[in-house]
């Protein structure tokens, strides 16, 4: 009742307040502002200082609130994650005190815009909380410190993986994600009733890529891939996007090489970008160094068996023409202990599209690249050149190459040697941030039973 009584007003004779967004405010020391944000931590000292912890997506102000400041009803009863607006003066912290920027803003208005419920995001969740509970409030669980941290940072990858291709003279293209034709296998294509026909959800943008090229020479996108992934696993998603180029006039060597540039510069740029954000979220990150170790695919399945790891199905040891499931291919990885380029998959495990390796045709020209700790990050491959090949691939595949005509049609008007490759995003954010799970770098996973919020 009190406090019902206590009104704050605005202040006209002051000088005019700017407003401002937060990381800003260290070089206005001394000025009047106004700053628009959320309660981050609301901490009360006594009957008259509330101390306001704000919050606004560019950094975090500690503000000071003092005597009516703090006495009013929404004072008393503002809760973290409130909406708020502050006018104050801009000072440095006293010695020997720390605050965020090393700055405080001494109030002398303020109001609530929005209040939060009591209790704010802890009454419904703490870091504690299991994971599903965590995940179906993500729209909460971001605006900690943490989380936010690692939505800013995956910006910056995002723009590092932007920058390289700028550097070295890519074109970006924007191809769709509602097609009528598979890359990777029918096995885990999304579809769904596209008007009168069925149409998938894309599984990569390769073959667009592939016409791109005699248009456009190097070229690259960013799009979301879909994968109707049937297991819970720490890497796989339904939909993540997927960093991928087309090269033409290539050969497989300067693949790899492409592969490597990308990969190394692109953690360069990040290391020179992000320093600050790095340390707090994984402080062991170091750029890594080329070159990069090649085994071919018949060399790891040595590998593999000599590390005593033997087949699922069988407990036999893995022969030439096995895939190399991801727990095997995770041990092998981890065992050589660096990024690694594993080629010359044979053809019957591959994609219809690959390209033979002229000396020893049970294989093609492909790719993945393999980092400790997360296993597979890219893949790529030389694509066939000829039409005939390609033909025969579709039918060792049982695709029908009637939708395919225009990516057919590539080997008549004009064909070309060309490669390209695919990367997975948010696999390679959960490398470079040093997380556990990819679904720790994603605004809102999409898995095996996941489709909220
Ligand atoms: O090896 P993949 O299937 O290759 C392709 O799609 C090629 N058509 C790409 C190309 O050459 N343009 O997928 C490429 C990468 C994988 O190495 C992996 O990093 C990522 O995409 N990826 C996934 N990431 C998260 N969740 C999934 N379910 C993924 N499936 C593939």
């Amino acid at each position: 009742a009190e406090a019902e009584k206590i009104i704050i007003q605005l202040d006209k004779t002051l000088p005019p307040a700017e407003c401002l967004k937060i990381h800003k405010l260290p070089n206005c020391i001394g000025q009047r502002v106004k700053v628009f944000g959320w309660a981050h931590h609301v901490r009360r000292q006594s009957k008259t200082l509330l101390f306001i912890v704000l919050r606004d997506g560019s950094g975090y102000l500690q503000c000071i609130l003092a005597e009516d400041l703090a006495r009013t009803k929404d004072a008393i009863l503002l809760t973290t994650e409130s909406s708020v607006c502050v006018y104050g003066k801009v000072q440095q912290v006293p010695a020997g005190k720390s605050a965020p920027g090393g700055i405080e803003l001494v109030c002398d208005y303020w109001e609530v815009i929005g209040f939060a419920p009591a209790g704010g995001v802890e009454s419904v969740l703490t870091a504690e909380s299991e994971v599903d509970l965590q995940l179906d409030n993500r729209h909460l669980v971001i605006r900690g410190q943490n989380t936010s941290n690692v939505l800013r940072i995956v910006s910056i990858i995002s723009d590092a993986f932007r920058s390289h291709y700028k550097d070295r003279a890519y074109t970006e293209i924007f191809p769709p994600t509602l097609v009528q034709t598979q890359v990777e296998g029918g096995g885990d294509l999304f579809s769904f009733a596209y008007y009168q026909e069925t149409a998938y959800l894309s599984q990569s943008s390769q073959l667009y890529l592939e016409t791109c090229i005699p248009a456009l020479g190097d070229c690259y996108c960013i799009t979301r891939s879909y994968r109707a992934e049937k297991s819970r696993t720490r890497r796989h998603l339904s939909e993540y996007n997927h960093v991928e180029a087309e090269c033409p006039f290539i050969d497989f060597d300067g693949l790899l090489d492409r592969i490597e540039d990308l990969v190394v510069d692109v953690t360069e740029r990040i290391y020179e970008n992000a320093k600050e954000l790095l340390k707090e979220i994984n402080p062991d990150f170091k750029p890594i160094k080329r070159p990069f170790k090649r085994i071919k695919y018949e060399d790891a399945i040595k590998l593999v068996n000599e590390l005593g790891l033997r087949k699922a199905k069988d407990g036999k040891p893995f022969e030439f023409g096995d895939d190399i499931p991801e727990a095997p291919e995770r041990r092998m990885i981890e065992h050589i202990g660096e990024p690694t380029f594993l080629t010359h998959f044979p053809k019957e495990l591959k994609a219809f599209y690959m390209y033979p390796t002229p000396q020893d045709p049970r294989v093609t020209d492909s790719v993945d690249l393999l980092i400790p700790g997360v296993g597979e990050i890219v893949g790529g491959s030389m694509r066939m050149t000829d039409i005939k090949p390609l033909l025969d691939g579709y039918k060792r595949e049982e695709i029908d190459s009637k939708p395919y005509y225009w990516y057919t049609q590539q080997r008549e008007y004009g064909t070309c040697p060309h490669g390209g490759y695919g990367l997975g995003f948010e696999r390679f954010c959960t490398w470079i941030l040093g997380k556990d799970h990819i679904r720790d770098v994603c605004l809102y996973p999409r898995f095996y039973g996941r489709c909220r919020p």
